[in-house]
């Protein structure tokens, strides 16, 4: 959302170029409030959302774990005051010997989804603890994960073992319901295969201890989204239905859910044109696009919301575009996008909701165009 406090700041600074401006109390807010949803649950904040050393140090302090996805990651939470100990590698696509760089920098819990990375995680760090993902449908989500990372649950028990075997610590079950999933109930499915595994190996004397509930919470752009309280419940209700009475200790790593919603991005209107004199809709073209960091529009999937300095004119359908010389920088063109037909270039305008997964995919320099800069306020 552009908080007033972001307004303020594009006002007053006036920046030149696009740029992310990101509300610290709104991310503070949005920690707080998935440490109420789940109260029993560590949260592991999922770096790759949004790396900015503000939002990092302020995370650590609050008491947050991180979920990191490279050595970079990993070093980038240790200088922002997060301790090793609250570090998991979660990414199951690892080179060894940055198993071993994140090893010696004290990092202990990895995710596994195959026994090939099984074995290096053995080589590299022995004796730590190990979780191993599986495979989900991604049903719901408006950003699925596809089949890239996990692996069935039958799998998974093997992986597992064979960890133990290896002298790791055989530690737990991870998944990931899809990014940006609008369904309470997508995490019953995936709780059931976990449990599962749980038991499978409770019959070969291996105790887990662990369920990483992943990522999936979502940010509101244009559809509202249920509460974050409303996935607490739902969670917790499937905790119970699969798990009993002996429910495991449980992390999350909300990335999009933290910090998606506390920040919005200053563009500029740069063309307004039409394809022929009685072309319906008009083609809008702004100084950013897939390449300056809305990359998430691909296939028109996150659609977000656009604030205009007309809103409340007369709106009309249009087809909205980056500025690169490239065919693949348009946004939203299969659905148009309403914008009031008054719009002008020149005009200044705030796509909201852009707070994740944003500065970390623009490019360094596509067409000369600087990568999105960012203020964290
Ligand atoms: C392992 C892992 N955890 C957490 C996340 C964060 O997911 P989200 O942004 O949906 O919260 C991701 C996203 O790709 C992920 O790969």
């Amino acid at each position: 959302m552009a908080t007033d406090r972001i307004r303020a700041f594009i006002a007053e600074r006036r920046p030149e170029g696009p740029c992310l401006v990101v509300d610290l109390d709104v991310v503070r807010e949005n920690y707080l409030a998935f440490a109420r949803a789940l109260p029993d649950t560590r949260i592991y904040y999922a770096v790759k959302a949004n790396p900015a050393p503000e939002i990092l140090r302020l995370l650590a302090s609050l008491g947050s774990s991180f979920d990191t996805a490279s050595v970079t990651e990993i070093e980038q939470v240790i200088a922002a005051g997060g301790t090793a100990d609250r570090i998991s590698f979660g990414n199951t696509i690892k080179k060894e010997r940055d198993i071993a760089r994140a090893h010696a920098l004290g990092v202990d819990l990895f995710a596994v989804d195959c026994i090939e990375e099984v074995e290096k995680v053995a080589r590299a760090a022995p004796g730590t603890r190990v979780f191993c993902r599986i495979l989900t449908d991604g049903v719901g989500a408006e950003w699925p994960l596809s089949r890239k990372f996990g692996c069935s649950p039958e799998m998974a028990i093997e992986v597992l073992e064979r960890a133990h075997r290896l002298g790791l610590a055989a530690w737990g079950v991870s998944f990931h319901v899809g990014s940006q999933q609008r369904d309470t109930e997508a995490w019953d499915r995936a709780l059931a295969m976990a449990a599962g595994v749980f038991r499978a190996l409770a019959e070969r004397g291996i105790q887990l201890r662990m369920v990483n509930l992943g990522g999936g919470f979502p940010t509101r752009y244009l559809n509202d989204v249920p509460e974050v309280g409303a996935y607490g419940e739902a969670i917790f209700g499937a905790l119970r239905r699969h798990f009993g009475n002996r429910i495991p200790e449980t992390i999350i790593e909300p990335g999009r859910g933290m910090v998606g919603g506390a920040g919005a991005i200053k563009a500029e209107v740069v063309l307004i044109s039409r394809k022929s004199a009685d072309d319906p809709v008009r083609w809008v073209y702004l100084d950013i696009g897939k390449f300056g960091g809305l990359a998430e529009t691909m296939d028109e999937a996150i659609r977000y919301p656009i604030r205009t300095p007309r809103d409340g004119d007369r709106v009309a359908p249009c087809v909205l575009a980056g500025p690169t010389c490239d065919s693949a920088d348009v946004l939203y063109e299969r659905e148009p996008y309403e914008l009031p037909v008054s719009l002008e270039i020149g005009d200044e305008i705030l796509i909201e909701a852009a707070g994740a997964y944003t500065t970390t995919y623009a490019s360094v320099g596509f067409n000369g165009f600087a990568p999105l800069a960012a203020y964290v306020i």
